[in-house]
């Protein structure tokens, strides 16, 4: 990587230059001002940076970029800022860069066209998700991604981390859902990508390469999003297992029974549902009575709301005299729907505090993932308690381990890297993957080094140069 120029940070002419393009008031300096983009959702990334900087439009970022590239000011594209893997925070005192600034795409926040016809939507990358599953909704389609941050996550956030959530088992994970980019290049070059296109194969699909690129190769300003025909009805079921095992045996038995209409599949640990109810003392226990393991499934269909709900409850019996499942609540209202996933979005807040992990591993190997890592665990630190929910369609895991109390869960992550490292082995030794869908950012850079082949790594480094040869792009992220 070439060195930068150093920046002459006591000459205020770089932040007039910034000025002149978006606005003096839009470049914030103030501690107070930049102080919400420069930590990250769980306050565990504080950094700092030069400024944080809001531009209006694909222009602006454009003009804003060339002027970084110019004076060799690192570049920390922000969406939502709900990454948790301090992808979205700067890091300039970690990574010896001079200076950094936060670029913030909030204010590309417009729509700019909506094509039912061809089932797509033209939109820029400051888009809050909700409003763009609201603007579908509203041309009686459906944009599927979601996820508990998606009332303040932006659709540039979510293409540049391929964001997962409840809707992939279904509809795929963020990159599937793309078309066409907009991407403002380290130099300060507009690629316009926008093609609304299914078909297209003229040579490298280099969307794919932004995607997922947690902002270290450019800056994603627009996207042309995939819409899909709206359900007409969908039946949502809080279902009680015994294991781990009977919950992927359920998973197997509700795609044979009902197919595609299975759009979300969550595994939810007892535990979890504990800690919600402590947080959240107002929501209820769906069920009479205990139980260890918990799916939260979501079917949905085009027919009527009576025969998806006899076809549902059809399905359920015949996994209950399987012996798949123990109990089920199948909602019998919007509201009762409604009720029970605020228990599953309620998850990541009141699993604030302990060791998080976010692993990915072939379904199959879901029941060996719980067991194993929790006895080598158990092994290492006794008593210790695993907070383990996800999206188990994918095989994708949130395994947060902790102490059972506050107390002592704080001072249990003093432990962090062992505790990775135990968690780690057993996803290494299944096959799978350290970070299924929050990426990497600042949090994961180092284990991924050590656990990818050396091969991949070089690639990977290798289109980093070629696209930002001053390394300028979200340094001391991914790579
Ligand atoms: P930010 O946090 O602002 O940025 C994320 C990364 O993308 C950073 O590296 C940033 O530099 C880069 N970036 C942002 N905008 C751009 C751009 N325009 N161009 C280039 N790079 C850019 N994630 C899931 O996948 N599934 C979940 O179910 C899920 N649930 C969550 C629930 C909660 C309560 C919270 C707090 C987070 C959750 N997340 C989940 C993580 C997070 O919401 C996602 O990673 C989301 O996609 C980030 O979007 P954002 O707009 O907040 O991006
Ligand atoms: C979720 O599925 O709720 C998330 O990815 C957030 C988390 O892991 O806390
Ligand atoms: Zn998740």
């Amino acid at each position: 990587m070439a060195s930068l120029p150093q920046p002459d940070l006591a000459s205020p002419a770089f932040l007039k230059d910034l000025a002149s393009v978006v606005g003096a008031q839009h470049v914030l300096t103030a501690p107070d001002d930049v102080a919400p983009f420069f930590t990250d959702w769980r306050r565990v990334f504080p950094g700092s940076g030069l400024a944080a900087v809001r531009p209006a439009n694909t222009e602006e970022v454009s003009r804003v970029v060339a002027l970084c590239a110019q004076h060799g000011v690192a570049i920390v594209p922000q969406a939502g800022n709900t990454s948790l893997c301090g992808g979205s925070v700067p890091r300039a005192a970690a990574t010896g860069r001079v200076a950094e600034i936060v670029l913030s795409v909030a204010r590309l926040n417009r729509i700019r066209s909506m094509d039912p016809l061809n089932d797509t939507m033209t939109v820029e990358a400051g888009c809050i998700l909700q409003n763009l599953q609201q603007a579908a909704d509203a041309q009686d389609r459906l944009f599927p991604l979601s996820l508990a941050a998606e009332g303040s996550c932006q659709v540039g956030g979510n293409l540049s981390t391929n964001a997962g959530g409840v809707g992939v088992l279904r509809y795929g994970n963020a990159r599937d859902l793309v078309l066409g980019l907009e991407v403002v290049l380290p130099d300060g070059r507009v690629w316009d990508g926008l093609k609304a296109l299914r078909k297209d194969n003229t040579g490298y699909d280099l969307k794919h390469l932004f995607m997922g690129a947690e902002g270290t190769l450019g800056i994603i300003t627009a996207a042309v999003l995939k819409l899909f025909p709206k359900p007409s009805a969908s039946a949502t079921a809080w279902i009680a297992v015994e294991s781990p095992q009977k919950a992927v045996e359920l998973l197997a038995a509700l795609r044979g029974l009902m197919g595609d209409r299975l759009t979300a599949f969550e595994l939810i640990s007892r535990v979890c549902l504990d800690s919600v109810i402590k947080c959240k003392p107002s929501i209820p226990d769906p069920l009479r009575e205990r139980h260890p393991w918990y799916v939260l499934c979501e079917l949905t269909d085009g027919g009527t709301q009576a025969a998806l709900n006899e076809r549902a409850e059809s399905a359920l019996m015949e996994c209950t005299e399987r012996g798949i499942l123990i109990d089920v609540a199948l909602a019998q209202s919007e509201a009762q729907a409604n009720a029970l996933w605020a228990i599953r979005e309620t998850i990541p807040e009141a699993q604030f505090t302990n060791v998080k992990h976010d692993v990915s591993v072939p379904v199959s190997s879901i029941p060996r993932m719980v067991e194993e890592g929790m006895a080598d665990l158990a092994r290492a630190f006794p008593g210790c308690v695993g907070y383990i929910f996800g999206h188990i369609g994918d095989g994708n895991l949130h395994y947060n381990i902790g102490m059972g109390d506050e107390a002592g869960t704080r001072e249990f992550m003093q432990n962090i890297k062992a505790v990775n490292e135990i968690v780690y082995a057993v996803v290494e030794r299944l096959g799978g993957s350290i970070s299924a869908e929050h990426g990497v950012g600042q949090l994961k850079r180092i284990a991924i080094k050590a656990r990818k082949p050396a091969v991949e790594i070089e690639l990977m480094q290798r289109v980093k140069d070629a696209l930002d040869p001053q390394g300028i792009m979200n340094p001391g992220k991914v790579l």
